[in-house]
């Protein structure tokens, strides 16, 4: 059974969407055990109390240090006996000790096609502003495993979309929204069914097969 605990800093509508899919039955196996948020207003919070889901604001400054902070999600992960959990617009780096106490079980949804236009500083409009700049025709979503880097780790699973000719950032970073929401309950669905695995080479991780 996947123990999902979803962290999210703004609107949450990828969780919504990973909520949906569950009560639709899309998800086998799968419950939502708790939502973390980092901004104590952010409307993935209120989406998920209103959903009955236990849902924890947590921040550094709330906890007062790093360590800290560090503890209280790891404590929270803990009494919610999350198994993975999933970056759904969290705009805030884990700290690292959480990356290795959940070693390939944290899933970040991205709005582009990495490896380009991720790392530091795109998110939100900006990653759709730099794909246009860069004059693409596709750009897309890419759902992958977390490690210690920025918007990096193994894909798990990457759809495109079209970039047209008249897109604004905002008609851009709508298309590729709606594609966010398929994908990342698809990935999701891959992991329910045990058909992700990680193969480590000696102290990294390099090849993610997809088992038929
Ligand atoms: C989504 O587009 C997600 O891909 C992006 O934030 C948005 C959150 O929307 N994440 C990043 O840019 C991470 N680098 P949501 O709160 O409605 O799910």
């Amino acid at each position: 059974m996947l123990k999902i605990a979803v962290f999210g800093s703004g609107r949450g509508s990828n969780f919504k969407a990973v909520l949906d899919a569950i009560q639709n039955g899309e998800l086998p196996d799968s419950r939502i055990v708790l939502v973390v948020s980092n901004n104590s207003d952010a409307g993935i919070l209120d989406l998920a109390r209103a959903a009955g889901l236990p849902a924890r604001h947590i921040s550094q400054k709330l906890s007062g240090s790093e360590e800290a902070f560090t503890a209280d999600l790891l404590a929270s992960l803990r009494a919610a006996a999350a198994n993975l959990i999933v970056l759904a617009g969290y705009m805030k780096q884990l700290p690292s000790s959480v990356i290795a106490a959940y070693r390939h079980r944290i899933l970040n949804i991205h709005p582009a096609l990495l490896p380009s236009f991720g790392g530091k500083g795109m998110y939100g409009l900006r990653v759709h502003q730099a794909v246009l700049a860069a004059h693409e025709s596709l750009s897309g979503a890419t759902v992958h495993i977390v490690d210690e880097e920025y918007d990096h780790g193994p894909i798990v699973l990457q759809r495109t979309v079209p970039v047209l000719a008249s897109d604004s950032a905002e008609s851009l970073a709508a298309r590729v929204l709606e594609m966010e929401h398929t994908v990342l309950p698809e990935a999701l669905r891959l992991f329910a069914e045990g058909r992700v695995s990680v193969v480590e080479g000696q102290s990294h991780v390099h090849v993610i097969s997809l088992q038929e």
